[in-house]
């Protein structure tokens, strides 16, 4: 049994103002015609031996999941009453699983160019698992990134997979320039391989409260339907802690799985504009949009008419009565113009 686990609880508050608090980064058709959830569901097929998905999902956006679900054959969601961030979240989702399923727990919030250089890791990955490691995707490190966990490579496991001789979540940029210098740590891209029973043991080794609560949210927890509600009292008491933290960085039975698949995770419009199809000047445009004498400029309208002239490394976009303009640098702070006021 081969589980998708989609995890579905962030924001993403760089890509405002397409991003919104009523419809977050991984509902958006950011890339093509697909939203980022419908991707990570569509990589996880039946006929590359996948079960139906089950989502772990925050309330606030159960509407978007079962909307884009459509009928999926089979989905489950758990709804979380609130969030208690990714180790909660995988922990509900093994707890409601067999013991000996592999889990495969994935981000609904990331692109992935390559789905079968993705769907072959998937494969490496579960075998891995099914042996009782705990498996990371590792993605090749091309710059001194602090929003990502490091893992550096160990001994071989095979021919398609190391040991992880040490995890690494979101090192300072001192760390993350020797890491990167070293040459033998990898980006951890967030898409994991569990057996249930053994991502369990390992919470309940490194983490008890956190199991203990959330086996009792269980435990209280109702049924409706394909959906799944932890009882919301004792859920609020789980501490909230993500899985890098809490599982990956302390147990000694970490592997990774280097997969070269085109990754990103899309953290703001630089990323979305290298994701996309651009043209020979690097200009990547949606919308009613004319551009003259540009490059690398990224616009993206869902209305007015933008006109563009003689404008490098810029990015425009234009979201109901919303206009944001800014450059590589000050993309990086976008999340700040995501007040009360902007949402
Ligand atoms: N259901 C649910 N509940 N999902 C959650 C919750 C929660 O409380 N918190 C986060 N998620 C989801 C997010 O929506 C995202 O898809 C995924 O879990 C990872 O959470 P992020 O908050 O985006 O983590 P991160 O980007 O800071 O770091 C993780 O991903 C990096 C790669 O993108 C870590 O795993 C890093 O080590 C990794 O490099
Ligand atoms: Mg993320």
């Amino acid at each position: 049994k081969l589980v998708p686990v989609i995890l579905c609880g962030g924001s993403g508050t760089r890509l405002w103002p397409r991003s919104r608090a009523s419809k977050p980064k991984p509902f958006l058709p950011l890339i093509g015609n697909t939203t980022l959830f419908q991707a990570t569901i569509a990589r996880c097929p039946a006929t590359d031996g996948f079960d139906p998905p089950l989502v772990v999902t925050g309330a606030a956006h159960l509407a978007h999941v079962e909307e884009q679900l459509g009928n999926t054959a089979g989905s489950q969601i758990i709804v979380e009453p609130s969030a208690r961030n990714t180790a909660a979240a995988i922990a509900l989702a093994a707890l409601r699983l067999p013991e000996d399923a592999i889990m495969l727990v994935c981000p609904s919030d990331h692109h992935i160019g390559d789905t079968k250089a993705f769907a072959e890791a998937a494969c490496t990955a579960a075998e891995l698992a099914q042996d009782g490691w705990l498996v990371s995707f590792g993605i090749e490190a091309t710059a001194p990134e602090t929003g990502f966990g490091y893992l550096k490579r160990g001994e071989a496991i095979g021919d398609q997979a190391f040991r992880t001789a040490q995890f690494v979540e979101k090192p300072d940029l001192e760390r993350a320039i020797s890491f990167l210098s070293e040459g033998i740590y990898a980006w951890n891209g967030g898409i994991f391989a569990f057996k249930v029973g053994d991502f369990l043991k390992e919470l309940e080794s490194h983490r008890p409260q956190i199991l203990a609560a959330v086996r009792d949210a269980v435990a209280k927890g109702h049924e409706d339907g394909n959906r799944f509600h932890p009882d919301p009292q004792t859920f609020a008491t789980v501490e909230s802690e993500s899985v890098d933290y809490a599982v990956m960085e302390n147990t000694s039975r970490a592997a990774m799985v280097p997969a070269d698949m085109a990754w990103s995770d899309i953290g703001n419009w630089p990323a979305l504009h290298v994701a996309r199809d651009r043209d020979e000047q690097g200009n990547a445009t949606r919308g009613d949009v004319e551009l003259v004498d540009c490059q690398n400029v990224l616009v993206d309208s869902d209305g007015p008419r933008v006109s563009v002239i003689g404008l490098q490394d810029v990015y425009i976009v234009v979201d109901g009565n919303d206009i944001m303009i800014t450059t590589a640098a000050g993309a990086q702070k976008v999340g700040k113009l995501f007040g009360a006021a902007n949402q």
